[in-house]
């Protein structure tokens, strides 16, 4: 039986950032086995650190190097907590450098697949292996990313793994459970990484796995009927994800205390608008205001053609119209907000000065403070997976839980230049066309994220009626993990043919289709 709902938080685990590109991953992959876990920077104070009441801790990885003098290390907090510890790679070294071991830099740096031969029989590996050599023994192909390497162990600690050319590529000391790895369980390419993971979580930890979707959802209904009481709520719908999850669940914790404002801004994707009264206000039975604010957008931006200026406009507006709204409804005192965990992650980051900006995102942040209400954020603890989860079990369609990021300013950075009316029609129209087209095709799930963009140069073209003079439609589809970098997806010439002539002969006034073939970097997703 699962444990109350009071309880999901009760089995936690921190994680200690060090700096490595997996950290979030590691989370992931604890959340997945269904145990509670926050990210906290190595750095953080004693304070911090022990008021969490962990009762595991996580090393992340990272890029620096033990040898180095004033490389970030294990607080002392941690070591002495008296809770079990599993370093992974550079958690690893520190680990070993902490408590007395010695690490050398490695001549080569390793990267890419390695063999481990499981040894010493630890609680964190045993009977865990991919294939048994001739020996006997446990054999894991594992992912490994280091250049820095234990060579002597600190007292106490045996070895738990070891390659051709890393001896010590894990150790323990059981009697602390305290366990490290030189390789990284959380990406794929370990394949028996998640057993590794669930081995410590629920073996060497304890845990149990309360943090269900189920859960999450009872948790977060009986929080922000605490947090509210009989208070109103307000909250700007996008039709995204977040704001949706948002939307449904505030709706089933207080009902009608919750008000949706949905700003119309004449820049969303096709009957995107209808789509969402069509989910939240008839299906669901959800307040929802639209307000239908396409002419102000549009009448704001004639003549401003400059990609941040745009986004300025955009979300200048979008406040304003929402503000005007909002000051309609009486007795507001809550904003909601759709705030997931890697944007308090990011925020943080960015507050140490480790963020650094290319676009100016835009989002409602600045309007709580302006409009004097208290926020409520029922999703800042979870994973985008995790609110796609908690989504669908609040019966949200699944085209709406899995649809394509789409940016804040909608087709505004879409159409190069100066946004108009026509242009918007038109491009609704042709990115519609790619996106059917994409789905009929199955490659839609494949893609990250898929568009069209409208280009107002104009190009000759030749059909029946003569000849043509009109702006051109870039297509463009992305594989991605995290949208920091991602390749351009190779669509099949016969899907593209299809797109190409659908668009032309369907959208009036585009001579011409093209499709991007660039990688961020050197470009962005987006075209502006
Ligand atoms: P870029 O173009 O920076 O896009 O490679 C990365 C991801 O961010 C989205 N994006 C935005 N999202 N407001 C948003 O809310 C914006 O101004 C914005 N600009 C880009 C983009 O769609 C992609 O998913």
């Amino acid at each position: 039986m699962q444990p109350s709902t009071s309880d999901i938080h009760a089995d936690r685990v921190l994680i200690l950032d060090f700096g490595s590109q997996y950290t979030q991953l590691i989370a992931r992959r604890v959340r997945e086995l269904g145990v509670y876990c926050e990210i906290h920077p190595w750095d953080a104070s004693e304070d911090e650190l022990l008021a969490f009441g962990a009762r595991g801790y996580i090393l992340s990885g990272g890029p620096e190097s033990v040898t180095q003098s004033g490389s970030p290390a294990v607080p002392r907090a941690v070591l002495e907590a008296g809770k079990p510890i599993l370093g992974i790679c550079y958690g690893m070294q520190t680990l070993a450098a902490s408590l007395g071991g010695r690490v050398e830099p490695g001549e080569v740096h390793e990267f890419g697949y390695a063999e481990v031969r499981a040894r010493g029989h630890s609680a964190l590996l045993k009977d865990i292996e991919d294939r048994v050599n001739a020996e006997g023994h446990g054999l894991l192909d594992v992912w490994m990313s280091h250049g820095d390497r234990v060579v002597e162990l600190p007292a106490g600690f045996k070895v738990i793994a070891s390659t051709g050319d890393v001896p010590i590529a894990g150790m323990a000391d059981e009697s602390r459970a305290i366990y490290a790895l030189q390789f990284h369980p959380e990406v794929t390419h370990t394949r028996q990484g998640q057993r590794i993971y669930e081995r410590f979580l629920h073996g060497v930890c304890g845990l149990g796995s309360a943090w269900t979707a189920g859960n999450i959802i009872d948790d977060a209904i009986e929080r922000v009927r605490a947090q509210v009481g009989t208070g109103r709520v307000l909250l700007g719908l996008s039709g995204g994800v977040d704001s949706s999850v948002v939307a449904a669940l505030l709706h089933r914790a207080i009902g009608d205390q919750l008000t949706c404002v949905f700003v119309d801004h004449g820049l969303l994707r096709h009957q995107e608008g209808d789509q969402v009264m069509q989910v939240f206000a008839m299906n669901l039975g959800v307040k929802v205001i639209r307000v239908n604010a396409a002419d102000r957008f549009y009448g704001e931006l004639a003549g401003v053609d400059d990609p941040e200026a745009k986004r300025k406009v955009i979300g200048r507006l979008f406040i304003e119209v929402f503000e005007e709204e909002a000051g309609r409804i009486q007795n507001v005192d809550f904003l909601a907000q759709g705030t997931i965990y890697p944007d308090v992650i990011e925020s943080a980051g960015a507050k140490t000065g480790k963020a650094h900006v290319i676009k100016s995102h835009h989002n409602v942040g600045g309007l709580p403070e302006r409009m004097r209400m208290q926020l409520v954020e029922p999703l800042r603890e979870l994973f985008k997976d995790e609110v796609r989860r908690i989504g669908l079990e609040l019966g949200l369609p699944a085209d709406m839980i899995h649809r394509h990021p789409f940016p804040g300013p909608g087709l505004g950075v879409r159409i190069l230049g100066e946004v108009t009316r026509q242009a918007a029609d038109t491009l609704r129209l042709a990115d519609h066309i790619f996106i059917e087209e994409l789905r009929r095709a199955g490659w839609y799930e494949k893609t990250s994220q898929a568009f069209a963009v409208f280009l107002p140069v104009k190009s000759v073209g030749v059909t029946g009626d003569g000849r043509r003079h009109e702006p051109v439609i870039a297509l463009r589809a992305v594989e991605t993990i995290d949208f920091m970098t991602a390749r351009w997806a190779h669509l099949p010439y016969e899907l593209l043919d299809v797109c190409s002539r659908r668009i032309v002969n369907e959208v009036k006034g585009i001579s011409r289709v093209v499709y991007d073939v660039t990688g961020k970097p050197p470009a962005t997703i987006e075209w502006e």
